[in-house]
């Protein structure tokens, strides 16, 4: 049985005191020992903030992103090890944001996951198709080889602690999701290709689905077999919606 992750990407939103006040409205409102790992992504800046908040909870802590190179000259960047040092557990890496809007191609992709897992971090490795893709029958060609070209470099091994979201682009902040039977199609066809390198890692890696999830939508997503959880964006904002999508993964678990 795969324990289920809800994880909310804050993205770069908030303030230092919306950071407290979602963290505040989270932690109170929060069922402990659901059986489901929560996990938060706050802005760099606010992680240290965010770790002393979560200190008494159960609920991780992750960055949205990092540097794959140890220290040094990178003007601006954040190491794993920085990361590792003020309290994530988790990285997000992939993201399509980075992918498109900071041109993040395959080997920097594949470094930033292999220098997470150097670093102690569990990578969160994000994959989807934009609808031109989907539209072309893409949707496998490029996630196999978003998959493919991370495993080349870090190896299967790399995989033991790591999680893969599906995260169609075109679901991304739009309101529109993937249906139920879309995103299982998706989950099951990555799980297939880590089976093809590693069969006891597909059955035991969390494949989560991101992509316009709600407190309303999620129940249905997450009852799919493949759908460990679930990688929010917008409604992560929210804490009374997060809570929510926390509970409709508890369903998973019971
Ligand atoms: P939305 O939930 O806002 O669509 O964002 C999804 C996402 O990109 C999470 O990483």
């Amino acid at each position: 049985m795969r324990t289920p992750l809800i994880a909310g990407n804050w993205k770069m939103n908030g303030s230092r005191s919306q950071t407290k006040a979602l963290l505040h409205g989270i932690t109170s409102g929060l069922q402990e020992d659901t059986g489901v790992e929560i996990l938060v992504l706050p802005v760099f800046v606010y992680l240290e903030e965010a770790r002393h908040l979560l200190s008494q909870t159960s609920i991780q802590l992750g960055a949205q992103d990092l540097y794959p190179g140890g220290s040094g000259a990178y003007t601006g960047e954040v190491s794993g090890h920085m990361l590792k040092d003020v309290g994530c557990g988790y990285v997000l890496v992939g993201h399509s944001e980075r992918r498109t809007l900071f041109h993040e191609g395959l080997p920097l992709v594949a470094a930033k996951f292999k220098a997470a897992v150097e670093a102690g971090l569990k990578p969160i490795l994000c994959v989807g198709e934009t609808k031109q893709q989907r539209e072309n029958g893409a949707t496998e060609t490029v996630i196999r080889e978003q998959i493919e070209s991370v495993i080349e470099v870090a190896g299967i091994g790399a995989f033991h602690d790591a999680v893969i979201a599906y995260e169609p682009v075109w679901a991304i902040g739009t309101g529109l999701t993937a249906t139920p039977e879309q995103a299982q199609a998706v989950h099951l066809t990555i799980r297939e290709q880590i089976a093809q390198n590693h069969v006891d890692m597909a059955k035991r890696i969390r494949i989560l689905y991101g992509g316009s999830m709600k407190a309303d939508n999620a129940a249905a997503l997450l009852a799919q077999s493949d759908i460990d959880g679930g990688l929010i964006g917008g409604a992560a904002l929210d804490a009374n919606s997060f809570l929510a999508i926390c509970e409709a993964a508890v369903q998973k678990v019971i």
